[in-house]
């Protein structure tokens, strides 16, 4: 037992009060772990676009106050009734979506769609009760996406939890707990591209460039990174990627220039930007009779998707994931193996570290599209 088990333990906490406006560092009640709950100390976290998107609350559903973060690695403090595979001490990495190991998606080799956990941005709760975990004298704070690991502690449903390799650098792999496993799995996973293949990636932050690294062991032969943003292509060179284009320096449609370069379009292409042109042209400059596109970013929720249907006609293959196709539970430490046995790089994603009580900081770099993961020290 930990000496906190059982207890509510106040600690420090970044609280977002209003959309787009700077969290706030302050004490937070953290009441002890439910049924099938685990209370975790977060021990390192850095700021996915997602978070950035559910601040700001453009286009998406505002829910505040609320405690955002995602993306993180820590250790279990304690366990609720019922959890028979976590125990204190283990070291885990949080995940927006969740593996209950019974359902149907769960079963299928195919999903990790799971039916009890799957993503849900607008829930503020925690299942076992409809209430949250975290308070402020009494009021009761919002989670988000299950995690909330701009927090000290935290707690998260078991089913949630991937429990890795306890010699693991908690400060590097906390950034596998969602871009990196997400670009490396949409690639991997969802569009496979054959060797010697060509793939372009939108969008050139972590997850992209993740998807690029995805490319690379695949062993395409091309590998086309398209931004808006120009500081991009110079950090870019170092993830493989051969060719860049930037939509703004093109007076057409990007999906031309691509299909031109490449006679006729690529062979596979993975979206990581949340903009709906970029998701159409995405689709649009796939190759027909093989082309797989694989869309990734996170949208407005109002966005609609709108192409021809003769482009699908025509053989091009449309798809979508979340957490790059991997089942939290039973895939994620694996890719933590992977990166233990080199198969790929997490330093380079790594631009900037600043300690807990600076985390506006990590805001301000991803609103300037200046550097790729800022990873936040929560115990500086
Ligand atoms: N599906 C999932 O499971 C999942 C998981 C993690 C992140 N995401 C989403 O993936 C996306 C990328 O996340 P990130 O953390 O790498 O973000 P990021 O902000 O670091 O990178 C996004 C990049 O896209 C570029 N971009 C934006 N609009 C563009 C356009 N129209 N054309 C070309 N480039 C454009 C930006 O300049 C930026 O470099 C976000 O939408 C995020 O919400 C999805
Ligand atoms: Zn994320
Ligand atoms: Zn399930």
């Amino acid at each position: 037992m930990s000496t906190t088990a059982g207890l509510v333990i106040p600690c420090k906490a970044a609280v977002s009060w209003e959309a787009g406006k700077p969290l706030v560092i302050q004490q937070v009640e953290v009441a002890p772990p439910q049924a099938m709950e685990v209370r975790i100390k977060i021990k390192y976290t850095s700021l996915c676009h997602t978070d950035l998107y559910f601040w700001e609350a453009k286009g998406q559903t505002p829910l505040f106050p609320r405690i955002f973060g995602h993306e993180a690695a820590g250790i279990v403090e304690s366990i609720g009734e019922g959890v028979s595979d976590l125990q204190i001490g283990d070291h885990v990495l949080p995940v927006f979506t969740g593996e209950c190991g019974e359902c149907g998606h769960c079963k299928s080799e195919e999903s990790n769609m799971c039916d009890l956990l799957r993503i849900n941005t607008d829930r503020g709760v925690m299942l076992s009760d409809g209430k949250s975990r975290f308070s402020i004298n009494g009021n009761p704070i919002n989670h988000f996406l299950g995690t909330s690991t701009f927090s000290e502690y935290t707690v998260v449903h078991s089913g949630c939890l991937a429990k890795i390799n306890p010699l693991a650098p908690l400060d590097k792999v906390c950034i596998l707990s969602c871009g990196i496993s997400t670009g490396l799995g949409a690639t991997l996973n969802v569009a496979k591209p054959k060797k010697g293949s060509s793939v372009a990636v939108f969008g050139l932050g972590a997850v992209g460039l993740a998807a690029a690294e995805g490319a690379r062991i695949a062993g395409a032969s091309r590998i086309i990174g398209v931004d808006r943003n120009p500081k991009r292509f110079e950090e870019a060179k170092k993830f493989g990627v051969t060719e860049f284009v930037n939509p703004k320096d093109h007076d057409r449609p990007v999906q031309e220039v691509i299909a031109e370069m490449t006679n006729g379009g690529v062979d596979r292409s993975v979206e990581c930007t949340g903009n709906i042109d970029a998701m159409v042209a995405a689709f649009e400059c796939v190759h027909d009779g093989w082309g797989v596109a694989v869309l990734v970013g996170v949208p407005n929720k109002d966005a609609v998707f709108m192409t021809k249907p003769i482009n699908l006609l025509n053989e091009r293959t449309l798809k979508g994931t979340f957490f790059g196709n991997y089942k939290p539970r039973t895939d994620l430490p694996s890719v933590v193996d992977m990166y233990m046995s080199k198969k790929f790089e997490l330093e380079k994603f790594i631009t900037h570290r600043i300690p807990f009580s600076e985390i506006n900081k990590a805001f301000e770099y991803m609103l300037k599209g200046e550097g790729l993961r800022c990873i936040i020290n929560m115990e500086d």
